[in-house]
């Protein structure tokens, strides 16, 4: 039988990931929105591709998750942006109640579904989606590592003009400026970074994949990065659907693990048909656990705020 896949959010990231998830034909896929017509008329346009690329997928759009029943996996996009005069907390509420509503139709219509965070501010929302779906933690997984680490190996790959893809590389930590680029695990066909480039180079990689994020919305005016973030995301989704056992970077809930409870957390993961199937404790230096901590507290605090604010324990 076929798999399915709902991505909820038909905007910029949610497109991109129905589309790619149909360019490998990995799923049929439903599109869901708030916008009347837009996840339909996205939905259509990427299914009327399927010709000229050579895709057979079922795409269709929604406005409502009946269509989205029985889905495999549930792609959660859905959210706002931060916009001028709102705050960090205005942005996490906000979002907080968009990534409730949808999570407690991926509950009621695919109960067996994995759940795939992918909305701003990415832990705090797996933390919501995990509260709100009652799924054990294997199912409720946040992407951003394997984004962060893509934006580092980038980098890497540009610097020493090298193919990224010999370039091995893990960004732990929460999705934002506290991220933790594992210098000391980064080789290019293993041959360690450290001896390729000089400190100062390094340093300098490791700020701008931290605020890689940043760097696009600056240079875009009007959104934040797409074609990675869905990049990303569908070889999460094909590891899962393919149960190829990936290890990749992912938001994770923590029981004890590197010394975090009862938060999600980018760590490294195997990813398979169970969704998170294992997590990969690596030995830390004093220096990388002292960052780990420092990333742990941003996700914390915006945690103790959701707490605050809606009672949830
Ligand atoms: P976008 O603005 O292009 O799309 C968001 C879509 O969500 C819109 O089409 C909107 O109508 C829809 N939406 C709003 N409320 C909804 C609801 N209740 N149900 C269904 N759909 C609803 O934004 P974009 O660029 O696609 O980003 C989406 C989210 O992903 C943002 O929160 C962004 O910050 C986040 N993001 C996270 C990344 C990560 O690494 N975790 C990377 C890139 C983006
Ligand atoms: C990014 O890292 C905005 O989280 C998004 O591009």
């Amino acid at each position: 039988m076929r798999k399915k896949v709902t991505v909820v959010g038909a905007g910029n990231v949610g497109a991109n990931c129905a589309l790619r998830i149909a360019g490998k034909e990995l799923a049929d896929v439903v599109l869901v929105d708030i916008m009347e017509g837009v996840p339909q008329g996205k939905g259509l346009d990427i299914a009327q591709s399927g010709p000229v690329e050579g895709y057979d997928v079922n795409l269709v759009g929604a406005n409502s998750y009946e269509q989205t029943a029985n889905s495999d996996i549930v792609v959660i996009t859905a959210g706002f942006p931060r916009k001028p005069g709102m705050s960090r907390d205005d942005l996490l509420m906000a979002n907080y109640e968009i990534v409730k509503a949808a999570t407690e139709q991926a509950v009621k219509y695919s109960p067996n579904s994995i759940l795939i965070l992918v909305t701003n501010p990415l832990d705090a929302m797996a933390w919501v989606a995990y509260k709100i779906s009652g799924f054990s933690k294997n199912r409720v997984i946040g992407m951003a590592g394997v984004l962060d680490t893509a934006r580092f190996r980038t980098f890497i790959g540009m610097e020493l003009g090298v193919s990224v893809e010999n370039i091995t590389a893990m960004v732990l930590g929460g999705h934002g400026d506290d991220m933790v680029p594992l210098v000391r695990l980064t080789s290019v066909s293993g041959i360690p970074l450290s001896e390729l480039l000089p400190k100062e180079k390094i340093d300098a990689m490791v700020l701008r994949a931290r605020k890689g994020g940043a760097e696009i919305v600056s240079l875009l005016k009007t959104g934040s990065a797409y074609y990675a973030p869905s990049a990303a995301t569908v070889e999460m989704v094909e590891s899962i659907l393919k149960d190829k056992k990936k290890v990749l970077p992912c938001a994770a809930l923590l029981e004890g693990e590197y010394g975090i409870n009862g938060l999600f957390f980018g760590v490294p993961c195997k990813l398979g048909a169970a969704g998170v199937e294992k997590i990969y404790e690596v030995g830390l230096q004093p220096d990388e656990k002292a960052m780990l901590d420092k990333s742990v507290g941003a996700v914390k605090e915006l945690v103790d705020v959701l707490k605050a604010k809606t009672g949830a324990a």
